[in-house]
């Protein structure tokens, strides 16, 4: 690839919509917060200074540590704009981040919206700023248990609007059952929240399936291993069930082992949407340039494919369509 084309990579407008809000943060930020509160997180980071994890679910207990620094809504004010500036560093023009009351005040409805109020006003300053729109997915975590996602759930209901547009399920897809979420699902479903969860991340095709079997989302998180199954990823093509794809995520965890096996163009041909995300970009040392320079060089992407695939994100983002015409004419326009 010449200097040229990667230029004209990196100048495209782009939609991320699978980006999880504390996954994003510089481990700069993360350091200089613990400094100022005196919280040790040396078992955080590595040598280099980067995220320091063995593997999954070593991941995600090191997520967690670092998560335990964002105490209050300022912090999570000041993580937004952090995140947003790489963000339109790399182009993006619109995302969609995952939030979670969990992490946010303990599931506590009155201190979710203090949290809440101060992430979006965090993201209408960026929005002015770095000329990046950002709208919040609720996520409940599956290894907490269903009870705890019923009560993410009912925050989440409570908060539904213009700026928190749908609910999702993250954490470790080989506890429980979809079926044990399926409480929480409706109750969100019924406040008018988009559905999105992760599954196929790590529990083969059958977690794809049942997920969409018993959760209803219209987008899965991943979903990569559905391509075990040829018959579901037909099915998901017909339905439109959207892919929220991170491939440099999948291949630093070893979800597949390399680039060129990766699934995506597989799904791509076979008619399921297909979008592209970073999912926690410092942890997987990656960001939105380097995920499409990727998909190019591997996969021989050219600029339409790569505009293709955009489209299809700002089509599926769970904004207002007031929002989706206001993004799709950016994008028509640059
Ligand atoms: N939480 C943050 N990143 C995640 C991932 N890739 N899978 C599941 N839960 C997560
Ligand atoms: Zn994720």
């Amino acid at each position: 690839m010449n200097e040229d084309q990667l230029a004209q990579i990196h100048a495209l407008p782009k939609v991320e919509l699978h980006l999880h809000l504390e996954g994003g943060a510089p481990p700069d930020f993360i350091r200089r917060l613990a400094k100022e509160k005196s919280v040790d997180v040396s078992r955080v980071f590595n040598r280099d200074g980067g995220y320091a994890y063995k593997d999954f679910w070593h991941f995600l207990s090191v997520y967690e540590a670092a998560t335990q620094v964002l105490t209050s809504p300022d912090d999570f004010a000041r993580l937004v704009l952090a995140v947003l500036e790489q963000s339109a560093a790399n182009g993006v023009i619109y995302t969609e981040t995952f939030v979670s009351p969990d992490f946010c005040g303990g599931r506590d409805l009155g201190a979710w919206r203090e949290y809440l109020a101060a992430m979006q006003e965090a993201s209408e300053q960026a929005e002015r700023d770095f000329g990046v729109t950002l709208r919040g997915i609720a996520t409940c975590i599956r290894h907490f248990g269903p009870d705890k996602a019923r009560e993410t759930a009912r925050c989440a209901a409570e908060t539904c609007g213009d700026w928190l547009v749908g609910f999702g399920m993250a954490g470790d897809e080989k506890m429980g059952h979809a079926k044990d979420f399926d409480y929480a699902f409706d109750m969100a479903r019924e406040a008018g929240l988009r559905l999105t969860s992760h599954a196929g991340e790590w529990g083969g095709a059958a977690s794809v399936a049942e997920t969409l079997r018993d959760l209803r989302p219209e987008r899965i998180g991943h979903g990569v291993m559905a391509i075990d199954d040829l018959a579901l990823v037909d099915k998901m093509a017909e339905e439109g069930t959207v892919l929220e794809v991170c491939p440099g995520s999948n291949v630093w965890l070893g979800v597949v082992p390399s680039w060129d096996t990766h699934p995506i163009q597989k799904l791509r041909d076979r008619g399921v949407k297909v979008t592209v995300s970073t999912d926690d970009p410092p942890f997987f040392h990656t960001t939105m340039n380097r995920e499409y320079e990727m998909l190019a060089r591997t996969f021989g992407w050219d600029i339409s494919t790569l505009r293709d695939v955009t489209m299809t994100a700002a089509k599926s983002a769970f904004c207002s369509q007031n929002d989706r015409e206001k993004l799709l004419k950016r994008l028509e326009t640059k």
